[in-house]
Order: structure tokens, then C-alpha cells, then sequence
């Protein structure tokens, strides 16, 4: 069954308003997406009738909160074919999970280990594993990619040695929308004992997740990306992983008991969610996923393949187009650079004609240094898109390109 793109788009109020006197466009859905009434109402709905904080009010509204916060969590385990509700942790996002285990696993590493991490990596997909190696004494090591922006997995294998304990990767890249084959890396790196993390940010916006089926030991990805709020994630993690893993944050809910000598921690989830969280986010979020589940995952990925194939065709006519990024596994994600074009001011004359699309390094820094290019424009697409907006971008970028040259 194709996807209804008009009925998907009257989900989305957003979508619906000029900008700079033009119909929006909106083609940066990889950095955050748009929001689906249902969600919108959701977040409305939780403070109108039943916002209290959770896990510890004796009275009806905190037991309500609590119930749908752990309903929400029971909807995501399952969502994403989880063995137990405890292995999803509510964070603030993908950066956070990150974080949550870097620094867990920076108390277990020591010199001579070695964390490997690919090329293609989010700053916050890096940065906290080298703040592992400056805290551990161990080592960080990158998987190399080809000119096309896929992983070299011959040279993958031959950085597998013994000394890894932990690889991180991501499953699709932000930057170029290549999709790595994110199976196969955890069952090379589980060969050799190594534990992996997994960065679903975007690959959860396009694909259907099963972390069994991955196999991985840690996955995470953020709210806002699946058509959920900001400042909500999950990171699902093996319980036997997170059993052993030290706990990040202290404070309330995380503790079983507390005294001046000695604190023992909760049971999981639990021990990984200090404070209070972000309630109406956690709750939410199950509302975005099951709105994604309603459109049918097959029906997104069918809308998003149209898409990038149209775009693709469309934008290859440009005199000077130069695509950044030309994996066989791609994602709905373009990155290009027009002969003697800046990108930011292909961005800015874009969006004086409502079209919006992103510029610059995609905060993958050491990608760009292995491409030889400071950045690059990115148009990313969602199912609400379609193929009309592609038509209108193009033209329009055929006409920038023009005017700049
Ligand atoms: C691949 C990837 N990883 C991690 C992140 C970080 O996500 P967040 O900023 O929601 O924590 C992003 C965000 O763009 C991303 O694209």
C-alpha cells in the first residue's frame, strides 16, 4: 500500500505556512522533524489533565503519570523487539546515551584497550568515547570509508583485535545517508568480544529497529527525529550489559538505599534515571512511534526511496553537481556541493524562497577532513515529503546556482 502523502501532510500543521512569501519547504529532517498532531495534542493533553511527578506520589495523578510513562516504556521494548521493559532507558536524547555509556565504560578501560569508531560518526558519537580514552588511558581507533562514504569492512576486520572492548557506530549516516550494514559489524566485533553501541539517530526516523535481531549490546536514538519532542531519547541496553555498566548520574530514583557511608543503586531502568525526567517527553514519544507505526514503516521507507531516486535524477542536471555521498545503502539524505557555489549561500538564497535545507559540516567534522571539504549542503527528506517539493527545489536551485555563478 502506497502512503496518501496529502492525508500524511494534513498531520503536520507546521507544513502548512509561507515562508519568505513561498510554501514552506521543509528538507531538514535529518537534523529535527516535524511534529504529527497526535503528538502535539499528546504533549497538550498530559499538562491539561494529569501532569505530577512520578514513581513516588501516593494520589491519583502522580499513579496516572507514572502508569502512562511505564506504558510508554512497555510500548517502546516491544516497538523495538527489546527482551524486557527494563533494558529501555529514557535519556535526554542520542547524545546523552552516548555519554551514559562512554563514561560507564571509561571506569572498566585501561591502557592497551582500544575503542574503535567509525569515519562517519556524529561529534556525539566521538567525542565522548575520546573523553573515555582521557579518563581510561585506552586507545580510540577509526573504521576508514572509501571515496563513496561506506565503511571499509575489510579494514574493519583487520582493527579487530583483540585489545577492542567496545565499538560504536552509527547505523546511517547523518551527513551522506549512508546505511551501514550494522549486523555484520556487531557479529565481527562480537567475534572478538568486543561490546556494541549503536547509534540509531537516524536510522530510526526511516527504518524498523529490532534490537535482537541486531544483536547489538546498546542502541539509542532521539525523540525529536521520529516525529516526537525534543529532549527525549531512548537507549536501550542488554540487562547483563547494564547490570555490570557503573551508573552516570546519582540522585533521586536511581538509589535502592542511601546512607552518609554507602549507597546501594536501583534495579534497572531505574539506576540509569536519575532526577526527575522528562515526563511528558517520555509518554509522548511512544505517541510519535505509534504514529510511524500507523503509517506503516514499509510505507515510509517505499515514500523516502521515491524520493531520493526523484531528487537524485533531478539534481544530477545541475551543470557542476557534485553528490557527497554515493553509497549503494542510502538513506533519504542528499549532500552536495555545486561547482563555485558556496553552500551557506545556497542555503540562504534556498530559504529566501521557503525552502529550507541544511549547510555546513553536519557536525561530522573529521568526515569532512576525509572528504577534503569544509561542508557541504544537505537536503534530507521524510514521507510527508514529495515529489512536487523536489520539483520546486530544483528550479529553484538551478536559479541560485545561476545568480551565484
Ligand atoms: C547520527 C547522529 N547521531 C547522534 C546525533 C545526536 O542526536 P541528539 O542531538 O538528538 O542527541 C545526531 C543528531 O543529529 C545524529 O544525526
Amino acid at each position: 500500500m502506497a502512503i496518501d502523502v496529502a492525508t500524511v501532510r494534513n498531520n503536520f500543521p507546521i507544513l502548512h505556512q509561507a515562508v519568505n512569501g513561498k510554501p514552506l519547504i521543509y528538507f531538514d529532517n535529518a537534523a529535527t522533524s516535524q511534529k504529527p498532531t497526535v503528538v502535539i495534542d499528546a504533549i497538550s493533553d498530559y499538562y491539561k489533565r494529569y501532569n505530577s511527578n512520578i514513581h513516588r506520589g501516593a494520589h491519583h495523578l502522580a499513579n496516572v503519570a507514572t502508569e502512562a510513562y511505564e506504558q510508554s516504556r512497555d510500548f517502546i521494548a516491544t516497538y523495538i523487539n527489546a527482551a524486557t521493559s527494563a533494558e529501555i532507558n529514557f535519556v535526554r536524547g542520542t547524545t546523552e546515551a552516548v555519554n551514559l555509556v562512554a563514561a560507564g565504560m571509561a571506569k572498566e578501560l585501561k591502557p592497551g584497550d582500544e575503542i574503535l569508531i567509525s569515519t562517519l560518526e556524529h561529534h556525539s558519537n566521538i567525542v565522548p568515547w575520546q573523553m573515555a580514552c582521557e579518563a581510561s588511558g585506552a586507545t580510540l581507533k577509526v573504521i576508514p570509508i572509501n571515496d563513496a562514504g561506506e565503511l571499509l569492512m575489510e579494514e574493519y576486520e583487520k582493527l579487530l583485535t583483540e585489545y577492542v572492548k567496545v565499538v560504536s557506530c552509527t547505523y546511517v549516516s547523518n551527513a551522506l545517508g549512508t546505511i551501514n550494514p550494522i549486523k555484520e559489524i556487531v557479529a565481527k566485533a562480537h567475534a572478538i568480544g568486543a561490546k556494541v553501541f549503536v547509534d540509531a539517530a537516524q536510522a530510526a526516523p526511516h527504518k524498523k529497529i529490532d534490537v535482537q535481531d541486531i544483536d547489538c549490546d546498546w542502541l539509542a536514538f532521539s525523540g525529536h527525529k521520529v516525529f516526537g519532542p525534543t529532549g527525549i531519547g531512548i537507549l536501550y541496553g542488554k540487562t547483563e550489559v547494564m547490570n555490570a555498566l557503573a551508573p552516570y548520574m546519582g540522585g533521586g530514583e536511581m538509589i535502592d538505599t542511601v546512607t552518609f557511608e554507602k549507597t546501594t543503586y536501583n534495579r534497572l531502568p531505574y539506576k540509569f534515571e536519575a532526577g526527575t525526567p522528562h515526563i511528558e517527553g517520555g509518554i509522548v514519544l511512544a505517541e510519535a512511534l505509534k504514529y510511524m507505526q500507523n503509517v506503516g514503516l514499509d510505507n515510509i521507507q517505499q515514500q523516502e526511496n521515491l524520493l531520493l531516486a526523484h531528487g537524485t535524477k533531478l539534481l544530477s542536471a545541475i551543470d557542476g553537481m557534485r553528490f557527497i555521498g554515493t553509497a549503494k545503502n542510502k538513506c533519504s539524505v542528499i549532500s552536495f556541493l555545486v561547482d563555485g557555489c558556496h553552500p551557506f549561500d545556497i542555503g540562504t538564497m534556498l530559504d529566501a524562497n521557503g525552502i529550507a535545507i541544511r549547510t555546513g559540516h553536519h557536525c561530522c567534522q573529521p568526515l569532512m577532513q576525509r572528504l577534503n571539504i569544509d561542508g557541504t549542503c544537505r537536503a534530507s527528506f521524510a514521507f510527508y515529503n514529495t515529489t512536487e517539493e523536489i520539483d520546486v527545489f530544483v528550479d529553484t536551485l538551478k536559479k541560485v546556482v545561476a545568480r551565484l555563478r
